[in-house]
């Protein structure tokens, strides 16, 4: 359904686009006549099948493993090249590693510090020195990273990916400072507990009422409202939004 944002002619690349978050992003900004580039991983089939149920024409599909630095700063060009220039980004893809803290060995340590850091931290900041050049030839845009309440409320299972979402966090911040001069505009979205894959065996699991019973509504947000939150930052209507962090965590953190 249309409504007052037409995004026709806008083209954005969403990170992660191949499930979750980053699929109902890339399905509704499509719904409201955006040109989406679904990037994805490694499940290329899942990408396949999003790309093949998005609304109008002239999308595409393109992968990069997000822990490689190069791959990350080539991506907005490639998808750019695809879409015939570039608008908006959303940072989405990420991953979650819990890892034990007080015994762990050095070696193994450094492997879920340095991969969950390359991964949810410096893929976003490769992918945008790529593309902050092309959204300023575009005469500004949007940019979204998607980074977490864990930011704030810690998070003692996985700090490192705490760690990684509060760097995104203040990436967001700066960039947003540094890029108002050039009409871009750049948002952090912090969810909390979001049904899909990343969280289906604990929201699923017999810690799964815990986890709706830290929210006094009872139950975690859905892709759907992160996505309609995306919809509202990219339609250029609450550009007063720049520098901001916006919870979505239906009231289970508040800071
Ligand atoms: N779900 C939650 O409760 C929650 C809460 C707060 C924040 N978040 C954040 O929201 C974002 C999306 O989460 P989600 O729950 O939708 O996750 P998800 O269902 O696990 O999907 C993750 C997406 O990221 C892609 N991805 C993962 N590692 C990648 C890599 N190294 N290179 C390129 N792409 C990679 C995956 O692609 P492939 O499958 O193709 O590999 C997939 O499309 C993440 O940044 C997450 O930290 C989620």
């Amino acid at each position: 359904m249309k409504t007052s944002c037409d995004l026709t002619g806008r083209r954005a690349l969403i990170t992660g686009a191949s499930r979750g978050i980053g699929r109902a992003v890339a399905e509704l900004l499509a719904d409201h006549g955006a040109r989406v580039a679904v990037h994805y991983g490694a499940d290329e089939q899942a990408a396949a099948h999003v790309l093949q149920g998005l609304s109008g024409e002239g999308h595409a599909m393109l992968t990069a493993d997000l822990g490689d630095p190069v791959a990350a700063g080539d991506l907005a060009g490639r998808a750019a090249k695809e879409l015939g220039g570039l608008d908006v980004v959303v940072n989405n893809a990420g991953i979650f590693v819990t890892h034990d803290i007080a015994s762990l060995d050095h070696e193994n340590w450094r492997k879920f510090w340095d991969r969950t850091i390359a991964v949810n931290l410096n893929g976003p900041a490769h992918l945008l020195h790529g593309a902050i050049p092309l959204l300023d030839a575009a005469g500004g845009g949007h940019i979204i990273n998607v980074t977490s309440r864990g930011a704030y409320r810690g998070e003692p299972e996985a700090p490192a990916y705490g760690a990684s979402k509060a760097g995104l966090n203040s990436l967001s911040q700066s960039l947003a400072v540094a890029l108002a001069p050039r009409n871009i505009k750049v948002v952090g979205l912090a969810p909390g507990w979001v049904l899909t894959d990343m969280t289906r065996d604990y929201l699923e699991g017999p810690g799964g009422k815990a986890i709706r019973d830290q929210s006094p509504m009872k139950r975690t947000a859905t892709a759907d409202e992160i996505a309609h939150v995306v919809l509202m930052v990219v339609s250029g209507q609450a550009d007063a939004l720049s520098g901001a962090i916006i919870d979505i965590n239906c009231a289970s953190h508040l800071r």
